[in-house]
């Protein structure tokens, strides 16, 4: 059967997912269609939580795979479904467990603090994760008198150490999309709207997190814009967030700080996978068990170091 609209596409996943009871979680990357027949949406801290707590034994994940993988390592009595695994984060693939164990052989007493944005593996040989929503709070709960090795993304890691004004390692690896995000591009948006406030993800370089009036994970700027009394917002992430601002502040203008702000990975995903995905229960996202409990020691501290 072809299904021909985006409607059709939408009725039939709900349709499944109720009689399959799939808990579908959906990152705000996503595009807007999916978000709406997603049971959860959130950042990738709040979708992990999401996983853990979720009321059905199956979860299909809507997001890339290191996303799908938290879920798995999190919840190994539950099914977890990718409906397109190759959906990926390269930054996340850029760092080899070599690198982790070379910094502790040469800082043992050190503590590597790992982005989720990493693959199980990279996770397994981690002290603890954290997301852009945590980073802060996390670090600042470690040891001081210890090296710590931030992996991978170096901007988030920079703009974490300015925040507290502590000094960590990086490894050189940044998100190919916000990366790309100059300070030029912010300078010119202003100058177009004088009146609008500038939010970007921490994933930003730290000269354009200078230059914004908000940095914070997708929640954090989705919540800011709904608080926000401007009627015109300057957004440096994903272009996907602008459907849930969209439905928080109907009435503001919202500019896409730049055009290369959309990651193809996320947008891999689209409703007719979901659909096959429900239909075929497939693809079984599983992680090594050896890795898995490894990886769930560093996601669980983090869980719990974010929420006390
Ligand atoms: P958030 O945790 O802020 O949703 O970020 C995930 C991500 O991949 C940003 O590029
Ligand atoms: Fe990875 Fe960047 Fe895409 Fe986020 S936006 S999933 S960090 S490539």
């Amino acid at each position: 059967m072809v299904y021909q609209t985006a409607q059709h596409l939408m009725g039939e996943i709900r349709r499944l997912k109720a009689e399959k009871s799939v808990y579908i979680i959906a990152h705000y990357y996503q595009n807007g269609d999916i978000q709406d027949i997603a049971d959860f949406v959130g950042d990738s801290y709040a979708m992990a939580v999401a996983a853990k707590n979720s009321p059905q034994d199956t979860i299909l994940v809507a997001g890339v795979d290191f996303m799908a993988e938290s879920a798995a390592i999190l919840c190994p009595d539950k099914t977890v479904l990718s409906p397109e695994p190759t959906a990926t984060c390269p930054m996340a693939n850029s760092i080899e467990v070599s690198d982790i164990l070379r910094f502790k052989r040469d800082h043992p007493e050190g503590l590597v603090v790992s982005y989720v944005n990493t693959p199980a593996a990279i996770k397994a040989v981690s002290d603890i994760c954290v997301t852009s929503s945590n980073a802060a709070k996390i670090i600042e709960k470690l040891p001081q008198d210890v090296p710590i090795f931030f992996i991978p993304d170096q901007n988030l890691g920079r703009n974490i150490a300015a925040r507290l004004d502590r000094p960590l390692e990086f490894f050189p690896a940044s998100c190919p999309i916000h990366a790309q995000v100059t300070p030029e591009s912010i300078l010119e948006k202003k100058a177009q709207h004088p009146d609008a406030a500038v939010l970007v993800h921490p994933e930003c370089d730290p000269q354009v997190v200078a230059l914004a009036d908000y940095v914070g994970s997708t929640a954090g700027i989705i919540d800011y814009a709904a608080k926000s009394d401007r009627r015109q917002l300057i957004i440096g992430t994903e272009c996907g967030i602008f459907h849930k601002i969209n439905q928080v502040c109907p009435d503001t203008e919202l500019i896409l700080a730049d055009p290369v702000l959309v990651c193809q990975d996320m947008k891999k995903i689209t409703l007719e996978k979901i659909l096959n995905s429900l239909q075929t229960m497939e693809t079984r996202i599983k992680v090594p068990e050896d890795i898995r409990v490894k990886a769930a020691v560093a996601l669980e501290k983090m869980i719990e170091y974010a929420s006390s």
